[in-house]
C-alpha cells in the first residue's frame, strides 16, 4: 500500500507531462494567440496596415506601400494574389548569376539581388528626369513569380526547435527509402550576426525568424530602411533621412512591432463543416495511405517555453511553448520539378552587414544544390488561396497535385492510380484546410 500511493503519484505526473503540449488556438478574429494582450495586438496589427509614404521613406524602389497589401484575404496577416518578379542568368560554369539591372539611363547598376521592383518613386515633380524604374534586361532568362504568403500562425512556426526539422528530414529519407529527402538550410539570423538556425519561411527557406523577414521585407517590398537593414537599393531621388524605421518612445520599431504582430496571429482555422464529412476524413486517409503526408507534415510540435531561438535573442513565451500545430507541411526544401533555378540572394536576404560577415559560411551552405528546389507548401488555409504553387500557375487543386515531379512522383503517380471517387475525397479534404 505504502508503494502505491507514489507510484500513482508517479504515473499521473508522467501523464500530465505527456499531454503537456497544447492544441494552437485557431481563427480569423484578428484576436491575439495569447502572446500580446488584445489591446497591444490591435496596435500592431494597425502598424502592419498602415500606408507608408514618400516622407515616411518609401521607395526609392518598391512593390507595395503596406505589408497588408500583400497579406490580407480573408484578414490581415494571411495571403494574397501579389506574385513578386525575380530574374537571373546562368554564368559560367552553370552557376547562377543575380541581374544586373541598370537605372536612370545606366547611372546606377543594381546587382546583388534577385527581386526585380515593380514600382517607383520617380520620375517625379521634384526629380523630373530620375528614370529608376528596374526591368528585366533581356539577358536575365531565368524567371518567375512568386506568390505572397500566408503569415497565419507563423509564430509557430518560428517556434520549432531546429532539431526538430533536421530529425523530420532524416525519418523522412528513411522511410522513403531515399526517393524524398528533404533539404535543411541553415540560414543568418539577421538579428544575431554570426548565428545560424534553419530556415523555415519563404518558398526558399530563406529565413528562420521573423524579425529577420520583416526587416527584409520592410526594405525589399517597400524600401524602408531599418536597423536590420539600413542601405537604400538605390539612393537616387532618395529624400527621406536613414534609417527610415527609428525606435518609438517604448524603444520598439516597426518592424518589431510586425514580428510581435506575427507571432501572435492564430493559425488559420479548418472550415469545421468539410473538416468532420466522411469524404474529407476518408480524403484525409488516402492522402497519408499514398504518401503526400510524408512532406505535407500533419503535426508539429513546438519547443518549450523559455527555449532561446534565433541565436540566443528570442525566448519563447509560454503561448508558444509545447503547442501542437497542423501546417500539413514539414518546412524542408524539396525538388518537387517545379524549381524556379533561382538562388538565395544572400546579400538581399540578409543586408551587406551579414552578407560580408558570414560569405565564407554562406557559400558552404550549399545554396547552389536549393536552386531548384522549394519548400513544401504548408497546406493549412490552402481553401483561401485560388491560385497555387509558387509561382501560381496552378488554378485547380488537381492542377496543382499534377504538376508535383521530382521527389514526389511516385506519389502523384500513386495519386494518378487513384479511382475517380478517392481523388475527389483527397480534394474535398484539401477543400476542409
Ligand atoms: C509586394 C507584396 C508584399 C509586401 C508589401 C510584403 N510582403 Fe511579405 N511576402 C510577399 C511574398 C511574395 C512572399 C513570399 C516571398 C518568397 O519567399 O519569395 C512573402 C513572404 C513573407 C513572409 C514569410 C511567410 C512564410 O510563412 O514563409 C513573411 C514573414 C512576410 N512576408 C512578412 C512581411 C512583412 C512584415 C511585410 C511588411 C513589412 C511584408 N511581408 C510585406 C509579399 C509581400
Ligand atoms: C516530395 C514532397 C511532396 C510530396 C510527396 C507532395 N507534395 Fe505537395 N508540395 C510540395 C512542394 C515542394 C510544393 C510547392 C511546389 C511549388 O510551389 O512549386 C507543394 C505544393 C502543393 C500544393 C499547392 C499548395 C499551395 O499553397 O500552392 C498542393 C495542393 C499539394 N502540394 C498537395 C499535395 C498532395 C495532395 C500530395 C499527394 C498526392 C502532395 N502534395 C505530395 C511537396 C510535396
Amino acid at each position: 500500500m505504502r508503494l502505491l500511493i507514489p507510484l500513482a503519484v508517479l504515473s499521473l505526473v508522467l501523464a500530465f507531462s505527456a499531454s503537456r503540449s497544447t492544441e494552437a488556438p485557431t481563427g480569423f478574429d484578428n484576436k491575439s494567440n495569447g502572446v500580446a494582450d488584445d489591446a497591444t495586438h490591435q496596435a500592431d496589427l494597425a502598424k502592419f496596415e498602415e500606408v507608408e509614404q514618400l516622407s515616411d521613406g518609401l521607395g526609392p524602389l518598391y512593390n507595395a506601400q503596406s505589408c497588408r497589401e500583400c497579406h490580407q484575404s480573408p484578414v490581415p496577416g494571411a495571403a494574397s494574389q501579389v506574385a513578386e518578379l525575380r530574374v537571373g542568368h546562368q554564368g559560367p560554369e552553370g552557376h547562377f548569376r543575380n541581374p544586373e539591372i541598370s537605372i536612370a539611363h545606366g547611372i546606377e547598376v543594381i546587382s546583388g539581388r534577385s527581386l526585380v521592383n515593380d514600382r517607383a518613386i520617380c520620375p517625379n515633380a521634384a526629380f523630373p528626369n530620375n528614370e529608376i524604374q528596374e526591368r528585366v534586361p533581356e539577358a536575365e532568362t531565368i524567371r518567375t513569380f512568386r506568390l505572397s504568403l500566408s503569415l497565419l500562425g507563423d509564430g509557430f512556426v518560428e517556434a520549432i526547435a531546429d532539431q526538430t526539422l533536421i530529425d523530420l528530414a532524416e525519418r523522412q529519407c528513411k522511410s522513403s527509402h531515399r526517393k524524398i529527402c528533404g533539404q535543411v538550410l541553415q540560414v543568418p539570423i539577421v538579428e544575431a550576426p554570426g548565428q545560424m538556425s534553419v530556415g523555415r519561411f519563404g518558398w526558399k527557406d530563406q529565413h528562420a525568424s521573423l524579425l529577420s523577414f520583416a526587416s527584409d521585407a520592410y526594405l525589399n517590398e517597400m524600401g524602408i530602411t531599418n536597423r536590420l537593414q539600413p542601405d537604400e537599393v538605390t539612393n537616387l531621388c532618395n529624400t527621406a533621412s536613414e534609417p527610415n524605421d527609428m525606435p518609438g518612445p517604448d524603444g520598439l520599431s516597426d518592424i518589431d512591432r510586425f514580428a510581435r504582430f506575427i507571432r501572435a496571429t492564430k493559425a488559420p482555422a479548418r472550415d469545421s463543416a468539410l473538416a468532420s464529412s466522411p469524404v474529407a476524413r476518408k480524403g484525409y486517409s488516402l492522402f497519408d495511405k499514398i504518401g503526400c503526408a510524408t512532406c505535407h507534415v500533419e503535426t508539429l510540435t513546438t519547443a518549450a517555453a523559455e527555449t532561446k531561438i534565433n541565436g540566443g535573442t528570442f525566448t519563447i513565451p509560454a503561448a508558444l511553448g509545447s503547442i501542437t500545430f497542423h501546417p500539413y507541411g514539414d518546412f524542408l526544401m524539396h525538388d518537387v520539378g517545379t524549381g524556379d533555378g533561382i538562388l538565395q540572394a544572400t546579400r538581399e536576404h540578409y543586408g551587406n552587414k551579414v552578407f560580408r560577415m558570414m560569405s565564407g559560411y554562406l557559400s558552404k551552405q550549399d545554396f547552389e544544390s536549393s536552386r531548384n528546389k522549394i519548400r513544401t507548401a504548408p497546406l493549412w488555409g490552402v481553401r483561401l488561396r485560388p491560385r497555387l504553387m509558387h509561382d501560381g500557375a496552378s488554378l485547380t487543386l488537381r492542377d496543382a497535385i499534377l504538376r508535383h515531379r521530382g521527389e514526389a512522383s511516385h506519389v502523384s503517380q500513386q495519386f494518378e492510380k487513384l479511382k475517380r471517387e478517392d481523388q475527389e475525397a483527397i480534394i474535398e479534404f484539401l477543400k476542409s484546410l
